[in-house]
């Protein structure tokens, strides 16, 4: 049917038409917060880059978790900030790290948010890259055990979700097998299986302090110019059991994302990132973009694309918006 028989104007006259034919709905069901978990009390120190977002003492993460829950947030998603740094790691799974301290205090004082860890070791690396290096390379097959630990260390301290985010290959296997001896086996593994080697990522590492101290994350992230591996990485981790799948970054990857939910038949998770965040923000301090507006477009997107889940730094003022 041609114009004038067929008008799309029709059905986007007024509001209630808009409501009734709108194929896509975001829901606060959808969304993880991430948050930053600092060492200390009364810590709330404002992230530079990331306006809005600090790296937060538990007494604090115990508040902003409090204040997700009421908003409507499921989940939220952890990454620690450690009192120190070493070649393996230790503090990223230590009994008293500051991850496994933070996720004790938010299942204590706010039970019902759901608690999803980052499993990764950049954070907790003196060098700053996700696994262990020797003679200059990130060992793989090295840094497995240690993932492992991290992840058992996490669900052991009540974590309810892990999720590795550091691009070895076999670590989604390695947690599941350690976590299922340990009695561990009703833990879900959300898998950054697609994960891009990314500019986006830069005010998050200063948020995390986890940036490389050489070279780069080219070695083990994927080349933004590859789909077809992204089939490949995302079916490797169903192999290996995992229970979502995870597209990061989200806004340049929407292909990837429509392709996965084509191809795979778990849900599908989506990290908008930090630089996502950032430049939105600093388009409204500059006066330029609407933030709210833009932001609800991009969220969106990433769920028309096909995203089940969206991590963003967004998510309580988007589903207060949502909830209202
Ligand atoms: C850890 C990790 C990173 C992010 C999440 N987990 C950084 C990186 O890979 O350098 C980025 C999140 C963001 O930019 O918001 N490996």
């Amino acid at each position: 049917m041609l114009f004038p028989d067929f008008r799309g104007r029709r059905l986007r006259a007024n509001k209630n038409f808009r409501r009734m034919i709108r194929e896509t709905r975001l829901s606060s069901d959808d969304l993880i917060l991430p948050l930053f978990a600092i060492e200390g009390t009364g810590v709330k120190k404002p992230i530079e880059s990331m306006p809005g977002h600090f790296q937060l003492s538990c007494d604090h993460l115990v508040k902003v978790a409090q204040d997700a829950h009421d908003a409507g947030v499921p989940a939220l998603i952890l990454f620690g900030i450690p009192d120190k740094k070493d070649a393996l790691a230790t503090r990223a799974y230590a009994k008293d790290g500051i991850v496994q301290k933070a996720i004790e205090q938010i299942k204590e004082k706010v039970p019902d948010i759901t608690v999803i860890t980052d499993v990764c070791l950049c954070g907790y690396t003196d060098h700053g890259h996700c696994g262990i290096v020797e003679n200059g390379i990130v060992e793989n097959d090295a840094s497995l055990d240690l993932l492992a630990k991290t992840a058992l260390s996490h669900a052991q301290a009540g974590a309810d979700m892990v999720a590795p985010s550091d691009m070895m290959d076999g670590r989604v296997a390695e947690i599941r097998g350690l976590l299922d001896e340990e009695g561990l086996s009703h833990i879900p593994i959300m898998s950054y299986a697609v994960k891009y080697n990314s500019a986006f990522y830069g005010p998050f590492r200063q948020a995390a302090e986890s940036a490389p101290q050489f070279g780069d994350r080219k070695t083990y992230q994927m080349d933004p110019a590859n789909s077809i591996e992204a089939i490949r990485e995302a079916t490797m981790d169903i192999e290996e059991g995992a229970d979502i799948i995870m597209v990061k970054p989200a806004l340049s990857y929407l292909d990837i994302i429509y392709r996965l939910k084509e191809e795979i038949d778990l849900p599908i998770a989506a990290y908008n990132v930090s630089g996502e965040y950032s430049i939105i923000k600093a388009g409204e301090i500059m006066g330029w973009v609407n933030a709210k507006d833009v932001i609800m477009e991009t969220l969106v997107s990433i769920k028309r694309a096909g995203a089940d889940l969206i991590l963003t730094y967004s998510a309580v003022d988007v589903a207060r918006e949502l909830n209202s």
